[in-house]
């Protein structure tokens, strides 16, 4: 099935794009106006562009209903600022109470019980309650169109970032467990990144790796390994020699199932194993006693 954009009302493509697009992270953008007024205000199309210089892009939108542009956008328009805030799972109905089309004279921060503090180098306030955020100088504010729907690309430029130690780890990182973030998917769907939602995969950049068209047609074939563990086979460095595979046939597991009537199934199964604990080179070994190599 595929859709032309040209066929579909915006509203319809809007929610398309979204579906596809996803999940975002979403920037919740605190602005004043001219006169020094809060403002608060989610946003997911949002991301990073560029880290030299720290580049951050969102876009507020006109109003598909009305076309009608949103406060955020007069804000940074008029003062050339703003602060991103983090949205953490712990906050995120708080920061959808903000996304409704309140009155300009309205302050989104009482509206929804967060707290503002003082930023360092801009004037609009940051969310006490949000665990990092980003103070932003407005570098160009791009429109995209005229008509509703039409995005308004606000480029802006890092100038502090604010990081709440518990967000961090050992090595002043930022752990994503401890960050908890949200995201925004299509319609009314969100997702969190936590728990098993948020893991590893180890790809090294340097080497090359052997890829597809080197792992035994016979690997391919397997109704066991997946897409993914397939791919793990092929980012291997460089393929295991006889002596490693001898070395790993002679290991207590791998010589219990060797003596199996159905070893070639469970070997399968002992790399599937293998893969999920990144231990790949095993897996590749395993793949191949299965298949009597
Ligand atoms: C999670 C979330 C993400 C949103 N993302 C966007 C977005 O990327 N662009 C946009 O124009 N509106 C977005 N909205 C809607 C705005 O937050 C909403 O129009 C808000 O009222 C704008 O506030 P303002 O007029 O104070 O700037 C989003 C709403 C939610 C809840």
């Amino acid at each position: 099935m595929y859709f032309e954009p040209n066929n579909l009302s915006t509203k319809d493509l809007h929610q398309l794009l979204l579906g596809i697009v996803a999940p975002r992270p979403i920037a919740f953008v605190s602005t004043v106006d001219s006169e020094g007024n809060p403002n608060l205000a989610p946003f997911s199309f949002f991301n990073c562009f560029s880290s030299n210089p720290p580049i951050v892009i969102f876009s507020a939108n006109r109003r598909v209903s009305n076309n009608t542009t949103k406060d955020t956008l007069a804000n940074v328009i008029a003062t050339g600022e703003c602060v991103i805030n983090a949205v953490s799972h712990q906050v995120v109905r708080q920061v959808t109470l903000c996304s409704v089309d309140y009155p300009s004279d309205v302050n989104e921060f009482v509206k929804s019980g967060l707290t503002p503090i003082p930023s360092d180098l801009v004037k609009p306030p940051r969310v006490k309650e949000c665990l990092a955020h980003l103070e932003c100088k407005v570098k160009e504010v791009m429109p995209l169109g005229e008509g509703g729907g039409a995005g308004n690309l606000i480029i802006c430029e890092v100038v502090r970032i604010h990081a709440d130690p518990s967000i961090l780890d050992e090595n002043q990182q930022i752990d994503p467990h401890k960050i908890d973030l949200m995201a925004r998917m299509g319609r009314a769907f969100y997702s969190r990144a936590s728990g098993d939602a948020v893991y590893k995969i180890f790809q090294p950049y340097i080497a090359s790796p052997i890829g597809f068209e080197n792992l035994p047609e016979t690997f391919k074939q397997s109704h066991i390994l997946t897409a993914n563990d397939l791919a793990a086979l092929a980012s291997l460095e460089s393929l295991p020699t006889d002596d490693e595979i001898a070395e790993m046939a002679q290991e207590k597991e791998v010589k219990q199932i060797l003596e199996q009537a159905d070893y070639k199934t469970l070997l399968q199964h002992y790399a599937h194993r293998m893969l999920t604990m990144e231990r790949k080179k095993e897996a590749f070994m395993a793949m191949l006693l299965s298949i009597g190599q």
